[in-house]
């Protein structure tokens, strides 16, 4: 069974990657930290907090970075590029992304100490080499990595929700979670440590059809319901602010992240490469710049460039029956 360690912005896929993570029984979810990125951290942290109490697991949660390393620190910063995240439903409701989730408020409280400082404890004295999931900006990481490099001893690899190749959702060259904070990522990316970016290019192929909400509401359990409601939201927020390569579909990016550990087979076309962070302002901020040339930079992390939608559905469906059948005996 993998040791991981799970960094989310929670998030409705966020959610669904916990989701998956604390139900498999091939992974033993250590302790999640929470960063800042589709909500503030304090929401983010609630959020993630009511989903470790909607699957039944006490798993450690520590709340991490409000802002990104440098980048707020930019005159630019934020002021160009504030893309459409809401839209209007046929009622006249507003929906949006990442909205507030109607799950109970959470009992439990997150630990005292900082995710950064956590990720620095941990991973010093961590008998194995553990596996992070990152999937919101790389703010955590790219601290705990600057205050002590050698972490990566024990870190097996570190698979990041991130970037992309030829899609894109910010600018008309990049993704949110590495747009957000590029320095954190250029910090992971040349950590040493063997990196995994799954790109939208891979989450937007694996995105799931609607067909699977009826999967999941046929379920009738608590975790079911929660998962076919997002997966209902996200796509109706998908067909109507960013339509992708067929109607009805909508990619659970952060869960493909998850469901890799599980079934490597998700991820398609998985190229080693080397890659580069754009530390531009502007479009290209946070822009993947892989060196494609024959002569080029030595290889320095792993990049997805499609995924398999039958196989995704296949690991989320597992685990949220096996849920079913322990919630039945
Ligand atoms: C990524 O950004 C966040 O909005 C999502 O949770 C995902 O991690 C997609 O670009
Ligand atoms: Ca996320």
């Amino acid at each position: 069974m993998r040791k991981v360690l799970l960094d989310v912005d929670t998030g409705t896929d966020d959610a669904t990657a916990i989701i998956t993570a604390a139900l498999s029984p091939d992974i033993q979810l250590e302790a999640i930290c929470t960063v800042w990125g589709n909500r503030e951290v304090d929401i983010t942290t609630r959020h993630t907090l009511m989903v470790t109490e909607l699957v039944g697991k006490k798993v450690p949660v520590y709340k991490g970075c409000s802002g990104p390393m440098v980048r707020d620190l930019l005159p630019q910063w934020k002021q160009e590029y504030e893309f459409p995240k809401t839209g209007i439903d046929e009622n006249g409701q507003e929906f949006g992304y990442h909205d507030d989730f109607h799950l109970p408020e959470p009992k439990v409280k997150a630990e005292d100490q900082h995710a950064v400082s956590f990720y620095v404890d941990y991973l010093r004295h961590v008998k194995e080499p553990v596996t992070l999931v990152a999937v919101g900006p790389l703010t955590n990481l790219g601290h705990a990595l600057k205050l002590d490099p050698s972490i990566t001893k024990n870190i097996e690899e570190i698979v990041v929700m991130g970037g992309g190749i030829a899609e894109y959702n910010i600018t008309t060259c990049s993704e949110a979670n590495i747009w957000h904070d590029p320095e954190a990522a250029q910090i992971v990316t040349r950590c040493g440590a063997k990196v995994v970016y799954v790109p939208l290019d891979a989450t937007h192929r694996a995105a799931l059809p609607k067909e699977y909400i009826a999967k999941c509401e046929d379920l009738h359990t608590p975790v079911g319901d929660f998962f076919a409601e997002m997966l209902r939201e996200r796509i109706k927020v998908y067909n109507a602010l960013q339509p992708l390569w067929r109607k009805d579909i909508a990619p659970i990016h952060d869960a493909l992240c998850v469901a890799y550990l599980i079934d490597p087979k998700v991820l398609v076309d998985l190229r080693h490469v080397h890659l580069d962070v754009s530390m531009d302002t502007g479009a290209s901020q946070g822009m993947f710049l892989i060196d494609t040339r024959h002569f080029h930079a030595p290889e320095n992390c792993y990049i997805a460039y499609s995924g398999d939608e039958k196989r995704f559905g296949k690991v989320i469906m597992d685990v949220l029956k096996l849920d079913a059948d322990h919630r039945k005996s």
